[in-house]
């Protein structure tokens, strides 16, 4: 077994200046405030201005994580992209960034598995650090979901959002190195049987075309839910860790109600479960490092605690991350 572990030594995000209120968005479609926040739990959402693209959210995200990892783009050896909203069906948006960070070594690549992208980032960049591939990798999630939506069907384009979030993951010995124990456990999984229940019906194979993001979201939920809590299960039992011993659970951001739903299975005290869900909505592969930016800066992460990632999306796909930080 490798002596390597994988440690957070930054993180960042950015999000889109422009901000739509769900007042905003009941004058484009046939929805109202009261609706959305009582079936999700979203008040606002932020928007990709014109010519903003899904690498620039990310090469902002990268600059705050490396700022606050105190490294330079010199320092990277790795870079990996989650993302469903690539800038261009190629280059990768890894490269993009590569090239917007100034940086001529390294590689970089993307990871898709929407909305789980970030989780399943998590453990190639942690596998690959261990393997001895890279000594200090930027993992990004980053989306511009607003250019997926159909804004004329209120069922999905109420839920989504821009934005996008970075974790610099550093490699370091087994001693302690005051960077926490670092990725202690992860697991992921797929089920393809369930497309037609989340899918995007374009592509540039089939249609030539983008497409639009349609989704059966009651059925959807159902799925999240129990998806989710087995996740979260499996991924601490791998561990050896009990539920109720980790500090702060940072899951994608899909739904007020589904993170209410899986701490209740679970019995986790509803307090521990970091939601970003009223003010960014649902920003796909970006929301879990968004969140997590978001109570590290609030004050309530600290060094030392011990985290639960998840995240569930299309595909289906789904998976958690257990992470001393
Ligand atoms: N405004 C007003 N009414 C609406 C809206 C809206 N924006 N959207 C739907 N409705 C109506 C429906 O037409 C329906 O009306 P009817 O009863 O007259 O037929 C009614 O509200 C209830 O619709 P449901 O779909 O049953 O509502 P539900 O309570 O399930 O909430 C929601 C819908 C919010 C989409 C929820 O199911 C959900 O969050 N699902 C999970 C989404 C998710 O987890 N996605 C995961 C990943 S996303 C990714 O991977 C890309």
């Amino acid at each position: 077994m490798s002596s390597l572990k994988t440690v957070i030594s930054g993180v960042g995000g950015y999000l889109p200046q422009t901000i739509m209120t769900n007042d905003e968005l009941a004058k484009k479609v046939d929805t109202s405030d009261e609706w959305i926040q009582a079936r999700t739990g979203i008040k606002q959402r932020h928007v990709a201005g014109e010519g903003e693209f899904t690498s620039h959210l990310a090469t902002e995200a990268a600059q705050a994580a490396l700022q606050d990892a105190g490294l330079s783009a010199d320092d990277i050896d790795l870079i990996v992209v989650a993302t469903t909203t690539p800038d261009l069906t190629f280059p990768s948006t890894a490269t993009i960034v590569q090239e917007a960070l100034g940086m001529t070594h390294g590689a970089a690549f993307d990871v898709q598995a929407v909305c789980s992208g970030f989780i399943y980032g998590v453990t190639v960049v942690d596998s690959m650090i261990k393997a001895g591939q890279a000594k200090h990798a930027l993992l990004i999630g980053a989306e511009t979901f607003s250019r997926i939506l159909d804004w004329e069907d209120r069922t999905t384009c109420v839920l989504f959002g821009d934005g996008a979030g970075a974790f610099v993951l550093s490699a370091a010995g087994s001693d302690d190195n005051g960077k926490g124990k670092g990725v202690i456990s992860s697991f992921i999984r797929s089920d393809g049987r369930h497309r037609d229940m989340l899918y995007v019906d374009g592509g540039p194979s089939r249609t030539q075309t983008v497409g639009h993001l349609r989704m059966l979201g009651n059925q959807v939920f159902r799925h999240a839910v129990t998806d989710i809590s087995g996740a979260i299960q499996t991924c601490a039992d791998n561990a050896g860790i009990d539920t109720t011993e980790i500090d702060w659970f940072v899951p994608h951001q899909a739904n007020q109600r589904i993170l209410a739903g899986v701490a209740k299975k679970l019995g986790v005290d509803a307090d521990k479960v970091i939601s970003t869900v009223a003010s960014h909505a649902n920003t796909s592969a970006a929301s879990v490092p968004l969140a997590f930016m978001a109570a590290k800066n609030d004050g309530r992460i600290k060094r030392g605690d011990l985290i639960m990632l998840e995240a569930f999306g299309g595909g289906f796909t789904w998976g958690a991350a257990l992470i001393g930080y």
